[in-house]
């Protein structure tokens, strides 16, 4: 799928305003991502959750808010953010991992729709006073994902509950007096085929024909989006029909109600974020005839780690000519000491010079929210667009910040 650098975004602008390396997103394109899932599922009962996790902006999170869509939260922090931003307990649902006490009494207190990963998290769950509903995660044991880091439903792995385990927990937990209200599955991320979902979802509609007790089935996140020119976005609407389907014939079937959720990041966020990024260096090696160019950018690992860990192809531009012709052969790397901090391997680009902007693709997701500040490189900066408006969402981290949490003058409590 071929995607054109924007043209309604001033990424020049942006760069000598605010510096760079700096994100980039497109809060209108994030709205009508939004709008698209929304309108796909809208012929059954269907609750759309964003994933914090994908990115946590809280420009992003204001957005998804007034899409009136809730959110999915896994972690205290996630929480946190979603509360501030003014998000109520039941537009937010919660699929965490290894959830301490003390998290689970917050989420059981707080009556937030909370899917619990493990047999020791509903233990726990079940010995909480009031007895109140719970969903459990399911291992539907199909492998999918874009990557076996991204795997989220295979048995006998960390994430999720086996299947075959399923409906004796539900039994268990109703002795408790513990309902489980329902099942979900995230089953992995990137998928840009609906086959393995369809799949999965095949393997748990069973389960609710005999508990008439479960009321929704999350299908989690994972609806994969397009990289680079030679990868296309899973088919939404046609992937929508059939599990709309499925859903309906479930209901007439049994003649009960069904409500599907669905808790994508990528998809909604990824699109819509770009990583703005200048060369700083530009190395040429040469010897016997042969010859490699190598472009070091102010934007390492730290910004985007995807590219490291998963050799991310994200779609590059050369700013000021962005359609010139692809006629030079780069590796790009990243400012850290490290050999392997490299954006993809190696790119093809129009002539690129030092001091060049280039604009990477599909960074609104997975990018900021996993920044690191090795080599104490500073969190970089994040600017929204809307509408035209251009505004600075996320300041740079300044040194102050990044070394702020030392102790200089050590107090020791234990001789
Ligand atoms: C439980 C859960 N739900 C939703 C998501 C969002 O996934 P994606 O960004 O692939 O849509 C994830 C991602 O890891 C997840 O673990």
């Amino acid at each position: 799928m071929k995607v054109v650098l924007p043209r309604h975004i001033p990424f020049g602008f942006i760069a000598e305003q605010f510096g760079t390396p700096i994100y980039v997103y497109d809060l209108d394109e994030i709205q009508s991502r939004i709008e698209r899932i929304k309108k796909a599922f809208s012929s059954i009962s269907f609750d759309l959750f964003y994933s914090i996790k994908a990115n946590p902006n809280l420009s992003i999170l204001n957005i998804v808010r007034d899409a009136g869509i809730g959110v999915d939260a896994c972690s205290a922090g996630d929480l946190w953010i979603a509360e501030k931003c003014g998000f109520n307990a039941d537009q937010i649902t919660f699929t965490g991992v290894a959830l301490e006490n003390k998290l689970l009494s917050m989420l059981h207190g707080k009556g937030i729709r909370t899917n619990l990963d493990s047999v020791s998290e509903l233990k726990r769950w079940c010995s909480l006073s009031p007895a109140r509903p719970v969903g459990l995660r399911v291992a539907p044991d199909v492998k999918a994902g874009f990557s076996e880091h991204c795997r989220g439903g295979v048995w006998g792995e960390k994430l999720g509950i086996g299947l075959e385990l399923i409906p004796i927990l539900i039994e268990e937990a109703k002795k408790n007096g513990v309902i489980v209200q329902g099942l979900h599955m995230h089953i992995g991320s990137g998928m840009l085929e609906p086959a393995p979902i369809l799949k999965a979802v095949d393997r748990l509609l069973p389960i609710f024909e005999h508990f008439r007790q479960l009321e929704y089935l999350n299908i989690g996140g994972g609806l994969g989006t397009s990289y680079h020119d030679d990868e296309d976005e899973i088919p939404l609407e046609e992937f929508a029909l059939t599990l709309c389907d499925k859903v309906k014939q479930f209901i007439h079937k049994n003649n009960r109600p069904l409500r599907l959720q669905a808790e994508p990041g990528e998809f909604i966020s990824a699109p819509a974020g770009y990583l703005v990024s200048k060369v700083i260096v530009k190395k040429i090696w040469s010897r016997n005839g042969e010859r490699r160019e190598c472009l070091i950018l102010d934007a390492s690992v730290n910004h985007y780690p995807a590219g490291v860990l998963y050799n991310s192809m994200n779609r590059v531009f050369l700013l000021h000519d962005p359609d010139a012709p692809a006629t030079h052969k780069y590796d790009i790397y990243g400012n850290t000491n490290q050999s392997g901090d490299r954006f993809g391997a190696t790119r093809y680009l129009p002539k690129v010079g030092e001091g060049d902007i280039l604009v990477f693709g599909s960074c609104g997701a997975y990018a900021a929210s996993r920044a690191s500040t090795f080599n104490e490189h500073p969190l970089a900066a994040e600017v929204v667009i809307s509408q035209g408006r251009v505004a600075l969402a996320t300041k740079r981290q300044t040194y102050e910040e990044l070394f702020g949490r030392l102790i200089p003058e050590l107090v020791w409590i234990k001789s």
